[in-house]
Formats: C-alpha cells, structure tokens, sequence
C-alpha cells in the first residue's frame, strides 16, 4: 500500500479521526478509502484479547490465552533467545486472534522495590532491561505483529501516576530511565511506543517534543506511530504537534474535532496531522500486508513452553549444605498457601485468562509422594491457628518442608504501590514456626518485586519464582528435584529492609511531585557505592553445581575512546551435573574523575556447559560500555584514564579483572570566564604559558623558590588552593606580579587556545 498517497486521498477530517481510537482496543476505519480497524490488545506475557466488555485493568473476561512469566521473573533468565521465543509465541497467538499490536514489553526501571507494577517490569539496569525488551520485540515482530514499548517515560511508580511529575537531572534520565528504553528502540525496532501517563520535569509525556521527537525519533531513529497510554493525553493538538500519533482509547468525537479546529484557525499545521496519519498507516498496513489467515497456535506447546521459560527463569537464592537437589526418597512436606494455588501473575491490564494451571502439588507427583498442608489463609493476613498447627505437624513428620509463601495478590498490582516490603504476618508466622520443629527447610517465593527475609538466616534453602506464569509449579517441581539445575541471577537488589533502598527518603514523593534526588544511583549502583550490605545481590544466583573463570583477556590493553574492547574469559563446570551460568561484564573506572558508579553491567553472556566442559565467553565492549552522559556536550563522553573489566558471577562476586587505558580523541570544551578555576583553566593545551604571570606571582606568595621548605601539608595545602582558585580571585594573591586590567585579554586568549583544542 502506497500510504504516503493514501494520506493526500484523505480529508482532513478523515485524518484527523484516524489520531484517536474508535473503541477500547480498534484503531479507526476509513470506510470511504476501505481502510478497515486494526485491533490492539494488552500484553506483555501473555494476550489479554476482550471480546465483549473493556477496561484496562484486567476486570472483565478477556479470551483464553497462555500465561508466561512476567518481566521480573524473564529478566532473571538473562537469555535473549529465551525471551525471543516467547515474544514469538504471543507473536503467533496475536496472529491466530488478529490482533496487530500486542502492548509491552514495559522497559521502566525499578526505583523503588514498593512500585506495584515492578512485577511488569524487567530490571533495575538498564542495560539488561533494554536487552531483554529488545528481544521480547524482535521475536513478537517475528511473527509480523507490532509491540508498543511502554511507559515512555520516566514512570516509576503507580501512586498519582496520572498527574505526578517526575523530576530527574538529565544524566540520570539518559543514563538509567531513558537508556532502558533505548536499548529496547535500538536493538527491537518496535513497531510503537507508548508514552506513560506522568509529566517528566513538568510536560506530561504525551506532549513532550523533547521525548516523543527529538530523542525517541531524531536520535535513536524510531520510525513507528506513538500512542497515549490509556487515557495519558492531556492536550491532543499539543500531542501531535509534540509527535503523539494515537490517542487511546477513543475520546468519542471530541478531540478528532479539536484537531481539525486547529488546523483551520492554524494552531497546528495540516502537515503535523498528516505525519501523524501516515506514521499510524504505515504499521496498519503493515500488519494487514503481513497477516497469516491461517494462522493457528498449539496451545499445549505454549504451555510447555512457560514451564521451560519458567524454570530457566527462577532464581536459587541459597542452598546451605546442598538441601537442594531433593531426592525423591526422602518425606517431603509442600506447606503454604500457594503449594495449590500458586500466585503466579499480577493484577491489573496485564491480568491473562490463563488457559490452564500447573500448581506445585500436582507436578511434584512425577516425582514423589508429597504431603501438603495448607499453613495460613491464601488472602487475608491472619493466622488460623489450625491451619498452623496441621502444618507444624506436617513439617515435623517429614524429612524436608517446602514452604510456598510471596505476595498475594492485594499486596502488589496495577494502579496502586506497596507501602512496605514485608511478606503477610502470618506467613513470616508459618515459617518461624516450621523452623522450630523442621531445619530442612525450603522457601520458594511467589512474588513480583524483593521481600524483606527476617528468618533467612535460618532458612537453609531459598527459590525465588517470581510471578513464573501459569506452568508455575511445573518448573518449580523441575527444579526442586533436579530435573533441571536451576540457571537464573537476579536482575534486581534485594536489599536488607526497605529503609536500604536510595529511593527511600522520596518515594513516592509529595503531591503531585517526586524528585529522583539518589540520581544516577539507582539499584546496585547505590549499594555497591555506599557500600550497604544487602539480602542478595543484583546478578546473584545459584545452582546445583559450581564454576571456575579464568583467563580473563581483552584485545587490548591500550586504545582510544573511538575504540571498541573485546573482552573474553574461560568459564568450566567443576562440579557434577550439567547447567547454565550467567557470565557477567561490568566496566568500572579506575581513575579519578566524574562521581560514577564503582561498576555498571555493559555485557553478559548465558552458558550451558556439561561437567568438567569449559567455554569460552567474548563480548564486546564499545565507547558507549565505557562512557557517560555528558550535558555540557548533551553527549555520552569517555574520560580519559585506566578502566577495569570485570568478569563476575554476580555484581558481588568478582572472577577476574583486567585494566585498559583509553586514550582521548575528544576533549570536553572548556569555556573560560573569570570565575573558572586555575585547575579547569590549566586543562587546556597552552593554559601554563597564558597564565604564567599569575601562577608565578602567586608562587612567590607561597613561598616562592623556598617553597621546598613548606611542610607537606601546607604544599598540599597550596597546591589545593590554587587548583581551586577563581581566575579574578589571584590579584588578592599574586601581588604586582598579575595587572587585573590584563584579564579579559586572558580569559579570551584561553578561550581561543581551548577552541583551538577542540578543533
Ligand atoms: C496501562 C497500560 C495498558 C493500558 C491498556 C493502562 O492503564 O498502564 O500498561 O497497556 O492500560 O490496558
């Protein structure tokens, strides 16, 4: 389809009607031009196709469909191909139930452990959070089905998420919550973007220019339509002309008219609106020139298939004295409110009508014969003293207890935060209780976002399932009896108490207002900095056999910010069964300069090996793995100076490292005035000879050719004041050696010498 042409066919109502929805989930259809509706439906791990009534927040029935694990659980498997192939299963099913565009993969990053859809969410690194977006992008759009990467941006937080406005610095926005989004954009191509419902530093994100073109479109070369989040438009007219495409869902005829106002008293031009049109066409006909008619999807393979995503997903926490493999000769009691009924999704628009369930208790019978008990209520927070007692006796009469306990679902969801970080009472009640009497004892967690552990010293073994979709408690029987090892990290902290996190003292802000004061030290770039103990690390996992890293190399050991490092290291099974390890890189600067993180993930690898196999793992590091974003320059930049690369089996658990030092072709532009300090002046090429007069008079103040006999501290002293000195301060110090009258010339001869470095 010629769309460019179909758009000068149109009137100019025709094209402003197609910028906003006509339904819940349909674009609107051109009759006149047989343009028909293309439908949208939620996502991200599975379809949330209505067929009658709609809403967004998982209320009413929405078709059958399969259940995958969401984000939180994916990121841990830290498996591009994995999430591929789930973005191709609901690729298929999207194609089997015409649905163009399935909504997701949401690429916002978890500030804060309380933010109720955290569970939607992949990571709190960017970096891993855009890789495993891009994928889930690259294999939905495999199928030629769309995917709208949402929330654009800078939405961390469900409390006022309508009206609340986030304000970030702009490194922290392009370093944490933007470079998530552009990991996804550059690396998946969606189809479209999805812009969030908050303001970001006052211009909500449906009609920010800044976000929706200059960044999304101008830099990082995004060429599908972008569409409000449901009921994220303010000022449509201010929208389009920002760059917003699609309002959804339908505003009835209301802001169809507004647009086309607009356009006859030239407040927008046509030209905006036809962009808009055409940007919108372009992925309907795309849809619709690719659409499969015959499509069908075997609905048990998926299933299967969130069981396999599920268990390489899930995390082993903690396995003291390796209580962990189960055998299935030993008593094992499953105890716990979800031993049956596994929470194994969150509520609100991505709830999924799963098509069927696998709980715990009914898998583990191909393995063993279980004992169950239930422990406490699975909804309300309240001890059952019977309950309790059948599972005490329970625990006490096998050889291991299985406590299934996490979050249920009134503790985390869609459209409202968690005001602690504690599991219900009565569960953290049921686990002291069985530990009285039973000390082989196993937690499995079921819970979208990080618990505080009070009784994890005690607890021998820990599985953290996450949300694992609807094959759950397949994977967790899997894993616990050892039909597969256990192969995910974390892609989040898990910190000690709530009180630990940096968001802490301004979450969820005041009003209608949240600063995001920790800044650029977000998740792990915080507690590594500060130096906090945490519960378990971010990329921290274990599994049922162990591995050595050695050989660690890079290509080079000196190159230039231009450059691009290749980094490998030789990773072997030394124990006895076979698995997967998760090899991580991370940079970290090893010279004085900018305040950054002690380290920051810039590559990571998933391996299988058999025992006793060693393989080796490379990736590549390029300028941006070593940069940061500098706003004088609105640019990333690489300081010059050493670097380490580390090879790690989580961001606390360091293998290998190996130095590089990196050589500058660019400088930073240094513009000089008169309060610009000797030590940013004297960086510029040629800055000792212009400011000679001044150093040598102030020398002479400091003691002059006697400066030798200066105690050390004084010199440092000195050497200090002047680094720091203002250039017009030195006339106070530098005596008649320095004329005041002569400073202008001086700051313009080093503003030249720092134009003639910069060219
Ligand atoms: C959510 C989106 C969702 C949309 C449609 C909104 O409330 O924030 O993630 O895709 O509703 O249901």
């Amino acid at each position: 389809m010629d769309v460019h042409k179909l758009v000068q066919e149109m009137t100019l109502e025709e094209k402003a009607s197609l910028c906003s929805g006509a339904d819940f989930w349909h674009t609107k259809a051109v009759e006149r031009l047989g343009i028909p509706q293309m439908m949208v439906s939620d996502g991200p791990h599975g379809l949330r196709k209505q067929d009658q009534s709609a809403d967004h927040l998982g209320i009413n029935d929405s078709i059958k469909a399969v259940c995958f694990p969401t984000a939180a659980g994916l990121a841990c498997s830290f498996d591009r191909e994995l999430l591929f192939r789930v973005g191709e299963a609901l690729g298929k099913e999207c194609q089997a139930e015409d649905v163009g565009v399935i909504l997701g993969p949401a690429a916002n990053i978890k500030r804060s452990p309380l933010c109720g859809r955290n569970f939607e969410y992949f990571s709190e690194d960017p970096y891993l959070s855009g890789e495993m977006a891009a994928a889930h992008i690259r294999g939905v759009q495999s199928r030629n089905v769309g995917t709208s990467l949402k929330h654009f941006a800078v939405n961390n937080q469900e409390t006022r998420r309508m009206s609340v406005d986030a304000r970030v610095d702009e490194r922290t926005q392009r370093e944490i919550y933007l470079a998530s989004f552009e990991g996804a954009v550059k690396g998946g191509h969606p189809w479209t973007v999805m812009c969030s419902y908050n303001r970001i530093n006052g211009t909500y994100a449906s009609e920010n220019p800044r976000l929706l073109t200059g960044i999304l479109r101008d830099e990082w070369g995004f060429d599908g339509f972008t569409v409000t989040d449901w009921g994220a438009c303010n000022d449509h007219v201010a929208g389009v002309e920002a760059g917003l495409d699609l309002e959804m869902p339908s505003s009835g005829s209301y802001n169809d008219e507004a647009l086309v106002r607009a356009v006859r008293e030239a407040r927008i031009s046509e030209a905006a609106v036809d962009r808009a049109a055409e940007r919108i066409l372009t992925v309907m006909y795309r849809y619709f020139e690719g659409r499969d008619r015959t499509a069908v999807f075997d609905r048990a393979a998926h299933h299967n298939l969130a069981r396999l995503v599920a268990r390489e997903s899930m995390v082993l926490l903690k396995n003291d004295g390796n209580l962990l493999p189960l055998s299935a000769s030993r008593r094992v009691a499953f105890i716990g409110p979800f031993v049956k009924r596994p929470r194994y999704q969150g509520g609100g628009s991505s709830h999924i009508n799963a098509s069927e369930e696998t709980c715990a208790m009914e898998a583990a019978s191909e393995y063993a014969d279980v004992i169950y008990a239930q422990g406490c209520g699975t909804k309300e927070d309240r001890t059952e003293p019977e309950l309790l007692l059948r599972a005490v006796n329970a625990a006490q009469a096998a050889d291991v207890a299985v406590l299934f306990v996490g979050l249920p679902d009134s503790f985390e969801s869609e459209g409202y935060d968690r005001t602690h970080m504690r599991l219900p009472d009565c569960q953290n009640e049921l686990i002291r209780e069985v530990l009285k009497v039973q000390r082989r004892v196993v937690v499995v967690l079921h819970n979208g976002s990080p618990v505080e552990m009070p009784w994890a010293d005690e607890v021998p073994a820990i599985l953290e399932a996450y949300l694992g979709g609807q094959a759950v408690g397949g994977a967790v029987a899997d894993l616990l009896f050892g039909k597969a090892s256990p192969c995910g990290k974390l892609a989040e902290t898990f910190p000690l108490r709530l009180e630990d996190n940096p968001s802490y003292l301004n979450f969820p802000g005041d009003g209608d207002t949240v600063e995001y004061r920790e800044g650029i030290y977000v998740g792990y770039r915080y507690y590594d900095k500060r130096g906090v103990n945490v519960r378990f690390p971010f990329g921290h996992g274990l599994t049922y056999t162990t591995f050595e890293y050695a050989n660690l190399r890079l290509d080079k050991v000196q190159m230039k910010d231009t450059e691009t490092l290749t980094a490998s290291v030789d990773v072997t099974n030394t124990g006895r069964v076979a698995a997967k390890e998760i090899v991580q890189f991370y940079v970290s600067p090893a010279h004085a300069g900018i305040s950054r993180p002690v380290k920051e993930l810039r590559g990571f690898e998933k391996v299988y090996l058999e025992p006793g196999e060693t393989k080796t793992v490379t990736v590549e590091l390029p300028p941006r793995a070593f940069a940061y974003y500098e706003t004088a320059i609105a640019d990333w930049f690489v300081e010059p100076g050493a670097y380490a690369v580390l090879a790690a089996a989580s961001s606390a658990d360091v293998r290998a490292q190996a130095r590089v030092e990196i050589e500058a072709t660019r400088r930073l532009p240094v513009h000089v005035h008169e309060n610009t300090t000797f030590g940013d002046a004297l960086k510029i090429p040629g800055a000792a000879e212009i400011l000679k007069p001044f150093t040598d008079g102030i020398g002479a103040m400091l003691g002059g050719e006697n400066s030798e006999a200066l105690g050390e501290s004084t010199r440092e002293m000195a050497a200090a004041m002047l680094r720091d000195l203002p250039l017009r301060a030195a006339f106070a110090f530098a005596g008649d050696k320095a004329d005041r009258g002569k400073l202008p010339a001086i700051v313009a001869a080093l503003n030249d010498a720092s134009k003639r470095a910069q060219a």
